[in-house]
This record gives C-alpha cells, structure tokens and sequence, in this order.
C-alpha cells in the first residue's frame, strides 16, 4: 500500500471511530429519556467529527505526504471501535445504569486525548495538524460535559 493509500485508510478509521462513539451515544440516548437530549447532542456532534475527518480525506486525495502519523497504529483504532461497539452491544442488550453510561463515555474520550490521537507531528500539513486540533479542543468539550454529568449523577442514579 502506497504512502497516501496508507493515510487515507487510517483516516478513514478516525472517521469510523467518531461514527462508532455516535451509535453509542445513540444507544444512550434511547436508553435514558431523562437524559436524551444531552446524549442526542452528543451523538450528532461525533457525526460532524467523522465528517471534518472525511473532507480533510477529500482534500488529501491531492497532496501527497500529508501528514506523519506515528502517533497511533491502525491496529489501536480497530481496538477501540471494537470496544466501542462492544458497549453500545451491551448497552442494548441490558440494563446500563445512567452513571455507568457517563463513566464509559467519558473514559472513551479521555483514552482519545491521552493516547494522542489528536497532537500533530512535526511534518504534518497545515490542514492536517487544523483538524486534529479542532478534534482535540471538541473531545475535550465533550470529555468535560460528561465528567460533570457524571459527577451529578453520583448521588441520585437512575
Ligand atoms: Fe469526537
């Protein structure tokens, strides 16, 4: 696989990954109606995520030696959707409790920003090392929204 055939396929698994945490939050927000919204919210802002990755893909179709991506393996990024998916699996298939559910996912978000996935290399284009701070900045949002939710649903659980 050619260098730029390389890129685009790990692209695409960030962008997979993004649409893997809006299914879950998805399955969440159908799960607990006191909280649907929030999760609603949640879900649909991981889809424009997935779509910021998928216009950058767009445009690295021309250019070539985008960016460097030493900071994770493709072989992570399948694990962590698998992980993913193995929750929302769950989720469906029993009862999840509403803290349970703020404690997943803020762990799925915390793994991302203390993995790495979102600090650009030395060498990666402009456009490149944009996204992945536009990412960084929206997964820490979410990552603050849901320790604060979580944090209030401590006492009193659903
Ligand atoms: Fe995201």
């Amino acid at each position: 696989m050619g260098a730029l055939e390389s890129q685009i396929k790990m692209m695409d698994m960030l962008a997979a990954s993004e649409e893997a945490i809006s299914r879950l939050y998805a399955v969440y927000a159908d799960k607990f109606a006191e909280h649907k919204d929030f999760w609603a919210g949640l879900s649909v802002e991981e889809l424009d995520h997935a779509r910021w990755i998928r216009e950058v893909e767009d445009k690295m179709k021309d250019e070539i030696s985008y960016f460097d991506w030493t900071r994770i393996s493709g072989d992570s990024i399948e694990t962590f959707i698998d992980y993913v998916d193995g929750q929302a699996a769950k989720a469906k298939a029993k009862p999840v409790l509403a803290s349970e559910a703020f404690f997943i996912a803020n762990d799925i978000e915390n793994s991302m920003i203390e993995n790495k996935w979102f600090e650009a290399c030395k060498g990666d284009s402009l456009t490149f090392q944009r996204l992945v701070f536009d990412l960084g900045q929206a997964t820490a949002r979410h990552r603050e929204q849901l320790s604060k939710f979580s944090n209030m649903s401590k006492k009193g659980d659903s």
